[in-house]
């Protein structure tokens, strides 16, 4: 039996009038430390690996513009961000969060074709990269053209890699020459696929906000 919080919610999700999907900004820094409360618990849950970002981290991607936020009215609702890596030969979405409640409804989705929206209207020429170990994620990645790859493929630049010094599967990367771990990498090269209809109006729409 749904309770009417949750029907309210329902609701709001199916007719999103309240929902903001968008790149952030110095105005969203008071929501960093939900953020990384959510990612870290969310973690936990799952049992699973993550690379740990400090919020001056997270500030800096806020500030520079590569992250998205995604809000319900004033109320954090979803996070990722990108960074580029190897002389911007490749651009990475990492730290893709939903809050619970709001999960399920096709927000991820959502967050994710704007981050990597982004990464193509910043970074034209990069390779869009994600390592992920989560089922949602890969359809997500599929769907927007990335192919599963080894860990080969990816870049060699170690400030990446040091990423994942954080995850509790770290000692699996160290001990297979970064070849293996938990995570699937995926890639999008593009010039090998094109970006669908949806994500060139994301673009057009993200490169408003970028002026
Ligand atoms: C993974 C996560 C971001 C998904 O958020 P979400 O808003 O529920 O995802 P969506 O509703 O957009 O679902 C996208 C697709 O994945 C599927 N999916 C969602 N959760 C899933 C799960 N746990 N297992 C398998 N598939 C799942 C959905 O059915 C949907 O498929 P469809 O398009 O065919 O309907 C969210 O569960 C989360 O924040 N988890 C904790 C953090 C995490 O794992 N981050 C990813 C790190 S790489």
């Amino acid at each position: 039996m749904n309770t009417i919080e949750e029907l309210v919610l329902e609701k709001k999700m199916e007719q999103q009038d309240q929902l903001t999907i968008r790149i952030a900004n110095e105005s969203h820094l008071r929501y960093v430390h939900t953020i990384l409360d959510t990612i870290e618990a969310a973690a936990k849950v799952r049992g699973t690996g993550i690379a740990k970002r400090s919020p001056e981290y997270v500030e800096l991607k806020m500030k520079e513009g590569k992250a998205i936020i995604a809000l319900m009215g004033e109320e954090f609702a979803g996070f990722c961000y990108i960074e580029s890596w190897g002389n911007k030969q490749f651009v990475a979405n990492s730290g893709l969060i939903v809050v619970e409640k709001f999960r399920q409804h096709g927000l991820a989705k959502k967050i994710k074709q704007h981050a990597f929206s982004l990464a193509r209207a910043m970074f034209p020429q990069a390779k869009v990269f994600g390592l992920t170990s989560g089922a949602a994620v890969m359809k997500i990645n599929t769907e927007l053209g990335y192919a599963p790859v080894t860990f080969a493929q990816l870049t060699d630049d170690e400030a990446f890699w040091r990423g994942c010094q954080g995850c509790i599967n770290y000692d699996i990367l160290t001990r297979t020459d970064r070849k293996y771990c938990i995570c699937t990498a995926m890639l999008f090269d593009p010039e090998k696929q094109k970006d669908k209809k949806e994500i060139k109006t994301i673009i057009k729409e993200l490169k408003q906000q970028l002026k």
